[in-house]
């Protein structure tokens, strides 16, 4: 059994990453949300994105329809993972697929969560593949930066002001006490993601060692 959560990117099929592609041509089958009560794609932005790609990369996948109708109710998230689940009784590997990259706003953490409660196993062997996101493209298309030099940039939902937040700490100075930075929720250091020498731990560290570090203070549901 091997999950993988597929981040497909803000909506043009050339944004999506080669190891989403990969995902998806590995998968034996691909759960795609939509809206419509009669499970159809018509206006599904993620179903255009995945046909796209079949067509353009020449692969073709049985589609698992999954009714998603967008009220953040528990027992949505959970027929979604029943979907999913049940799926697995006629499949060994599937794809969800979510806009944009997971982290962000998805649905993909709602149904981890419930995954991990109910079904442990898939959870471990679960792989979330992250994407670009509608804000990076956005700042792409009028080339301009979300921050730069000295700046910050804040993602702020629009249904509610007041909201506990997840904090990035990025470009410290390799040597420096990282005690002033304070943690609020869960924070955890990345040091040379992806590279030589990666390193992922869930604790600040003391001192910074490497230039590429980042710390991330995750808000985590109490
Ligand atoms: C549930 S969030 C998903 C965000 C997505 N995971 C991402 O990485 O951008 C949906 C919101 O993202 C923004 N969004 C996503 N795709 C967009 C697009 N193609 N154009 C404009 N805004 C977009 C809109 O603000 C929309 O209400």
């Amino acid at each position: 059994m091997k999950l993988y959560m597929v981040s497909l990117g803000p909506g043009d099929h050339e944004l999506i990453t080669i190891k989403a592609l990969k995902a998806l041509k590995d998968s034996d089958a691909i759960c795609i949300p939509t809206k419509s009560t009669n499970n159809s794609f018509e206006k599904s932005m993620t179903y255009k994105i995945v046909k796209e790609l079949m067509e353009e990369f020449g692969f073709d996948k049985p589609i698992i329809p999954m009714y998603t109708p967008m009220k953040f109710k528990q027992e949505d998230w959970q027929r979604q993972v029943d979907t999913i689940l049940d799926s697995f009784e006629s499949y060994e590997k599937l794809s969800f697929v979510t806009l944009g990259d997971s982290a962000v706003y998805s649905t993909v953490y709602y149904l981890l969560d419930i995954i991990k409660e109910q079904k442990n196993e898939v959870y471990e062997k679960c792989e979330v593949i992250p994407g670009v996101t509608s804000f990076s493209s956005a700042s792409a298309k009028v080339k301009k930066p979300l921050c730069v030099g000295d700046s910050s940039f804040l993602i702020r939902p629009l249904h509610k002001s007041k909201v506990p937040f997840t904090t990035v700490y990025m470009r410290p100075k390799i040597g420096m006490n990282t005690e002033k930075v304070k943690e609020k929720n869960s924070i955890y250091t990345f040091e040379n993601l992806n590279f030589q020498g990666e390193q992922v731990l869930d604790y600040k560290k003391k001192s910074v060692d490497k230039y590429m570090t980042l710390f991330i203070d995750f808000y985590e549901p109490k």
